[in-house]
C-alpha cells in the first residue's frame, strides 16, 4: 500500500454547487493557482457539459495549471465525456471523472435503469474516456447506500475497462465512520483486481461526518480523498481539505500515509475562497477559523506561555497564519508590489493591468498605513474584475447619514461609457446607495446576501463586502473592498451587476 495520499480538490466543482457559490472563469483560475501552489495533486475544475461557461472555465484552468492534474466531471454519457475531453485538451496532465448512480433507489427512481444497464453504461463510458486520457476516474454515485455485491461487480468491470481511480462517494452523507471504513476494507478485499486502481473517497457532510468518514476510509486503504477548501459543497458541504490534511499530518502516529501538500497555503486559500464565494468561515472552524489558534482562558494562556504543546497540537504558521505579514506601505514601489504579487502567485498578463493595480495600491496606501497580503488579494479581485467585466463603473458616491435624519445617497455611474446620476434615500446609507444605483440600472435583481467582513484588524481595515444577486435563476456574487464600507458596498453591488449583465455568466452550475 502506497504511503502517498492523493488530495483531489473539488472546490471548483462540488464546492461551486453550493447554492450561490458560482464563480467566474477568472475566479476559478485564481483559486486553481492557489491550489497548485499548495501542491494539490488533482484539481476538479468543473462540469464541462453543464454550460458553455462551465466548459470555458474548465478549459481555462486546464490551460493555466501546469503542476496539478486538472480533472473534468462527466456523467456516464458519450456527449459528456467528449465535452470533458475537449475542455481538458490543453492540460499538462488531465483526468476525466465519470459517474453513474448504483444505489437501488437511484437506479430505480432516478435513472430508471436495471443494474445490468448501469454496468454496461459504466463500462462503455470508462472506455470512451480512455480515448481522451489514460487517467480515468469512475464514481458509483451514492455508493454509501449501494449494495456491496453490486459495487464489487461494477467496480471490477470498470477497472478491467481502464479506470485508474475508483471513487466511493457517500453522496448523501449517510454513513457512520466505522461503517464507511469497513466498506472500503471490503471493496479492497473482495474485488479481485482492486490492486490495479487507486481507491478514493468523496464524503458529504449531512451528518457532520464527512471528515471522520474520509479518515476512516484512509485507515482502511483509501489513497485519495476528495475534499474542498472550507468544506464548501452541495448542501452541508464536502469533507474539508484543511481538516483532512492536518489530521493526517498531525497524527502520523496513526496514519500510514501522508500528503505532499504545502500546508502553509491553507489559510490564504481559505480566505480567497471565502471572499470569492461570499461564504464566510465561522470563527471556531478548525484550522482556518479566526479563533482556531487563539487562547482566551487564563489557564490556557499560562500553559501555552510555559510550553506551547500544553494546549497546541499544531503550529499556526504551518497552516499559513503568519504568512499575512505587513508587507508594503506608502513608499513601496511598483516592483515591490509586482514581486509580492508574484510570491502570492499572481501575475498580470499586461503591463496595463499591473499599472492599474499599482494605482489602486497607492490610493489604498494613502488611506491605510500597513498593507497586508489579504489587502492585496482584494485589490487584485477588483483589478481583475474591472479589466474583464465592468460595463458599469462607480464614478462617485456621496452619502448623508445623520442621527434623526433619513439617510440619502447620490451616485454617479458610468454605464457603457456614458455618465448617469441618481439620488435616493433608504433605511441606512448602504440601502440608500443600492437604491440610487438601482434607479440607474433597473436590474430588477433580488438581493440574496449582503455581508461585510474586515479584511485585516484595526479601524482602518478594509471592509470586504459580498453582495449576492439573483435574477431569473442566475445567481452571482459581487465583491468590493474599501476602507469606507459604504463605498465597498456600492463597489460590491456594481460588481455583481456587471456579472449579471455579462453574457457568458452561468446559471447555477448543476445540470
Ligand atoms: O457526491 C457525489 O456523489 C458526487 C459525484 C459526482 C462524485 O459529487
Ligand atoms: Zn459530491
Amino acid at each position: 500500500m502506497s504511503d502517498k495520499l492523493i488530495i483531489f480538490d473539488t472546490t471548483l466543482r462540488d464546492g461551486e454547487q453550493s447554492p450561490g457559490a458560482s464563480m467566474t472563469k477568472e475566479e476559478k483560475i485564481r483559486i486553481a493557482k492557489v491550489l497548485e501552489r499548495m501542491k494539490v495533486d488533482v484539481i476538479e475544475a468543473g462540469f464541462p457539459i453543464a454550460s458553455p461557461g462551465d466548459f470555458e472555465a474548465v478549459k481555462a484552468v486546464a490551460d493555466n495549471i501546469k503542476d496539478s492534474t486538472v480533472c473534468g466531471l462527466a456523467r456516464a454519457l458519450d456527449k459528456d465525456i467528449d465535452r470533458a475531453g475537449e475542455a481538458l485538451k490543453g492540460a499538462n496532465s488531465s483526468r476525466i471523472h465519470t459517474f453513474i448512480a448504483t444505489s437501488p433507489i437511484h437506479m430505480e427512481k432516478k435513472l430508471r435503469m436495471s443494474p445490468e444497464q448501469v454496468v454496461e453504461q459504466a463500462v462503455a463510458s470508462v472506455k470512451r474516456a480512455r480515448q481522451h486520457t489514460d487517467n480515468v476516474e469512475f464514481s458509483p454515485e451514492d455508493a454509501g447506500r449501494s449494495e456491496l455485491s453490486f459495487l464489487c461487480r461494477i467496480i471490477e468491470k470498470v477497472i478491467d475497462a481502464g479506470a485508474t481511480t475508483i471513487n466511493i462517494p457517500d453522496t448523501v452523507g449517510y454513513n457512520i465512520p466505522h461503517q464507511f471504513g469497513s466498506l472500503l476494507h471490503n471493496l479492497l478485499d473482495k474485488i479481485p483486481n482492486s490492486d490495479k486502481a487507486i481507491f478514493s473517497v468523496h464524503c458529504h457532510n449531512d451528518l457532520g461526518l464527512a471528515v471522520a468518514n474520509s479518515l476512516s476510509a484512509v485507515l482502511n486503504g483509501a489513497r485519495q480523498v476528495e475534499c474542498t477548501i472550507n468544506g464548501l459543497g452541495e448542501r452541508a458541504g464536502n469533507a474539508s481539505l484543511e481538516e483532512v490534511v492536518m489530521a493526517i499530518r498531525t497524527r502520523q502516529d496513526v496514519f500510514d500515509c501522508d500528503t505532499t501538500l504545502d500546508t502553509t497555503q491553507i489559510v490564504p486559500a481559505s480566505r480567497l475562497v471565502a471572499s470569492i464565494t461570499g461564504f464566510p468561515v465561522q470563527p471556531n472552524k478548525a484550522i482556518v477559523g479566526a479563533n482556531a489558534f487563539a487562547h482566551e482562558s487564563g489557564i490556557h494562556q499560562d500553559g501555552v506561555l510555559k510550553n506551547r504543546e500544553t494546549y497546541e497540537i499544531m503550529l499556526a504558521e504551518d497552516v499559513g497564519w503568519s504568512e499575512n505579514h505587513i508587507i508594503l506601505g506608502k513608499h513601496s514601489g511598483r516592483s515591490a508590489l509586482k514581486s509580492r504579487l508574484k510570491d502570492l502567485g499572481i501575475e498580470f498578463k499586461s503591463e496595463e493591468s499591473l499599472n492599474q493595480a499599482f494605482a489602486r495600491f497607492k490610493e489604498l496606501a494613502d488611506k491605510k498605513h500597513e498593507i497586508f497580503d489579504d489587502d492585496l488579494q482584494a485589490l487584485v479581485s477588483e483589478t481583475t474584475s474591472s479589466f474583464n467585466h465592468e460595463r458599469i463603473k462607480l464614478v462617485s458616491l456621496k452619502v448623508c447619514s445623520e442621527t434623526g435624519e433619513t439617510p440619502s445617497a447620490a451616485v454617479i455611474l458610468s454605464v457603457n461609457g456614458e455618465e448617469e446620476s441618481a439620488e435616493a434615500s433608504g433605511g441606512g446609507p448602504v440601502d440608500a446607495a443600492f437604491k440610487a444605483i438601482e434607479k440607474i440600472i433597473n436590474s430588477d435583481a433580488e438581493l440574496k446576501l449582503y455581508s461585510v467582513n474586515n479584511i485585516t484588524s484595526g479601524t482602518d481595515a478594509q471592509g470586504d463586502v459580498t453582495v449576492r444577486l439573483e435574477k431569473e435563476k442566475r445567481v452571482v456574487n459581487g465583491q468590493g473592498a474599501d476602507t469606507d464600507i459604504v463605498i465597498a458596498s456600492a463597489k460590491s453591488y456594481i460588481n455583481a451587476l456587471n456579472k449579471l449583465v455579462q453574457a457568458d455568466e452561468r446559471a447555477h452550475p448543476q445540470l
